[in-house]
């Protein structure tokens, strides 16, 4: 009689077990899945501050910088910003490599702040009026043609300016 009673509950004991795999594989899944997605945020979150230029990511090289200033932090910010949008296809972001135009590591000490101002509004305006400088530098960089920033206010340039020198 109880062999009968347990050869009866032996088939009941199979389709319990199927379930429990089958509970298992969404489980697995659902991990598989919610992961796939922490990664895809995780990229897209790291791409989010490129540049089109393939600068390093922004959050990089402002955690690897030493400190500046606090007087200064603003105009650095305001400098990196307008760098960014408006240098950063032509010039190294890190300063220290040669694109289409010059590396800018060192620029406030070689040129003066006058100079700078004229030349960064409108550096070709400099070459038709033969400032030796200005001459030189195009004829160095293969007559490359550098655009000219009107908009750009002393207050911007100087901005940018913060942004070169302590970079
Ligand atoms: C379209 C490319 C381009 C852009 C954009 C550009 N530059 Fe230039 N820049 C050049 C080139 C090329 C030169 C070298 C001189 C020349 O050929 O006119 C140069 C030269 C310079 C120089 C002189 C460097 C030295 O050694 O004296 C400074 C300073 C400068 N750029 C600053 C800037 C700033 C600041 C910006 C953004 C507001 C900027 N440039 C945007 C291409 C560019």
């Amino acid at each position: 009689m109880d062999e009968e009673i347990l050869d009866n509950l032996e088939p009941q004991k199979e389709p319990k077990e199927e379930t429990t795999t089958i509970k298992r594989n969404i489980l697995g899944l659902s991990v598989l899945v919610v992961a796939s997605i922490v990664i895809a945020f995780y990229y897209l979150g790291q791409n989010a501050n490129r540049n089109l230029v393939g600068a390093p990511p922004v959050r990089d090289f402002v955690e690897n910088r030493p400190t500046i200033p606090d007087n200064l932090s603003e105009q650095f910010r305001e400098g990196r910003a307008l760098f960014l949008e408006q240098c950063a296809a032509c010039h190294n972001i890190g300063m220290e490599a040669d694109m289409t135009g010059p590396a800018l590591r060192g620029v406030t000490q070689r040129r003066d702040q006058e100079w700078l101002l004229n030349y960064i509004r409108n550096s070709m305006q400099m070459v038709e009026d033969k400032d030796s400088t200005a001459v030189a530098l195009f004829e160095q960089w293969d007559e490359s043609i550098m655009v000219a920033f009107p908009n750009l206010s002393d207050e911007d340039i100087r901005s940018i300016l913060v942004f070169i020198e302590n970079r």
